[in-house]
C-alpha cells in the first residue's frame, strides 16, 4: 500500500467510496451522494486553499482517502483543521485509515496547522471514535441529536488532536 497525494484520475474510486458510506451509514451527515463532478470541484478547493488530500493505493486501485479541510469558515479558525477519511468496505480493519491518518497529521504539522478536530457522525461509530483515540484525540464534547438520518437522531462526537 502507498500514500500519496490524491489525483482528479483517483475521484472515480473516491466518489464511489463516499457514496456507499453516505446511503448505509451515519459518518457524512449528507443524505445523497455527491456525483463525480461535485467531489472533484471539492478536492480542488481542497487543494487550492493549501490542504492535504491523499489516498491510500493499492495496486491501482484506490483503498481509501484521507484530506484535511477548514474546521470552520471565520478567519480566526484558520490554524485548526477538521480531518475526514473514508476507507472501502473490503479494506478496513487492515491499517489503512489509521496510516492515512499519520500521513495525514504529518502533513498538517509540516503545514503548520496547530489542532485537528475529528467530527464523527453518531455516538455509536466506534470504528471512528476508535481509531481517532489511536491516533492520540482525545473526547472533546458530545452535540446532542443535532442530526437526523435514517429514521433516527444522532449526536456527533468532537475529538480533538494538537499539532
Ligand atoms: C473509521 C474508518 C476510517 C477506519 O478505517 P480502517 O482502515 O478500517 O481502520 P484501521 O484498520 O486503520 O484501524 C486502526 C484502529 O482503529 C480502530 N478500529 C478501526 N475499525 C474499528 C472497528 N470496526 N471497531 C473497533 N475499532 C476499530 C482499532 O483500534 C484499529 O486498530 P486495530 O485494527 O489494530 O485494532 C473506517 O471504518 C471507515 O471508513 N468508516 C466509514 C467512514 C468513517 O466513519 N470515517 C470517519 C469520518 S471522520
Amino acid at each position: 500500500m502507498n500514500i500519496r497525494d490524491a489525483e482528479a484520475g483517483d475521484v472515480p474510486a473516491i466518489t464511489e467510496i463516499y457514496a456507499r458510506s453516505v446511503v448505509e451509514e451515519t459518518a457524512s451527515f449528507e443524505l445523497e451522494p455527491p456525483v463525480e463532478t461535485e467531489m472533484l470541484s471539492r478536492m480542488e478547493s481542497l487543494l487550492d486553499a493549501g490542504y492535504p488530500y491523499l489516498v491510500a493505493a493499492e495496486n491501482d486501485g484506490v483503498l481509501g482517502y484521507a484530506y484535511a479541510g477548514p474546521y470552520r469558515p471565520r478567519p480566526a479558525y484558520r490554524h485548526t483543521v477538521e480531518n475526514t477519511v473514508y476507507v472501502a468496505k473490503e479494506a478496513q480493519r487492515r491499517g489503512v485509515g489509521k496510516a492515512l491518518m499519520l500521513k495525514l497529521i504529518d502533513r498538517c504539522c509540516e503545514s503548520g496547522f496547530r489542532q485537528m478536530i475529528g467530527v464523527i457522525g453518531g455516538a455509536h461509530h466506534q470504528a471512528s471514535i476508535a481509531l481517532h483515540e489511536t491516533l492520540g484525540f482525545e473526547k472533546a464534547g458530545q452535540l446532542k441529536q443535532v442530526g437526523h438520518k435514517h429514521g433516527r437522531w444522532l449526536d456527533v462526537v468532537l475529538m480533538q488532536r494538537q499539532l
